[in-house]
């Protein structure tokens, strides 16, 4: 296990397409999820995409309750028209929180660690992560979704003036 190094916004891996990954049971991507999950845990966060360390392939990971679990070449749909602006952060903009508006539910499906087919339904926070995180192997990250720009500032001054609502 290891902690990889987190890629930081203005680094061109998180501006990239990432890659269809067609098979998930390879060692070194068994290996990959170990320690990206070991370096979301480090770094405290809730979900990371495989091109924050540094690697442009379609997967990501997330806290599902006590578990990580691992998402490989994730496709989403919204489920209904249902809108919620909550806040984000990323562990590539260290710091820093903005108001992102998404879709409420979701209907996902990849594959597992397992290389075998998942789909579900996800809504709030789990719905949130999936789609900041798909964002990420897509190139995008949270500010390119923001519209309302007076909602997006540093952690300690956002928290200072009570902002940071849900
Ligand atoms: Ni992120």
């Amino acid at each position: 296990m290891a902690i990889l190094k987190i890629a930081r916004m203005g680094h061109p891996v998180l501006l990239q397409q990432a890659e269809h990954i067609p098979d998930p049971t390879l060692p070194e991507l068994r290996r990959l999820v170990r320690d990206m999950a070991e370096t979301m845990l480090d770094a405290g966060g809730i979900g990371l995409a495989a091109p924050q360390v540094h690697l442009p392939l379609r997967l990501f990971i997330w806290r599902n309750g006590e578990q990580v679990a691992a998402l490989f070449n994730p496709v989403l749909t919204p489920l209904g028209e249902e809108l919620e602006t909550a806040w984000e952060g990323c562990l590539s903009i260290p710091g820093l929180r903005g108001a992102v508006t998404r879709p409420r539910r979701i209907t996902f499906t990849g594959l597992d660690a397992e290389g075998e087919p998942v789909e579900g339904e996800a809504e709030g926070i789990a719905a949130r992560v999936m789609q900041h995180e798909t964002d990420h192997l897509n190139g995008l990250l949270y500010p390119m979704r923001m519209t309302d720009f007076t909602r997006f500032g540093f952690v300690e001054e956002l928290a200072r003036t009570q902002e940071q609502k849900r």
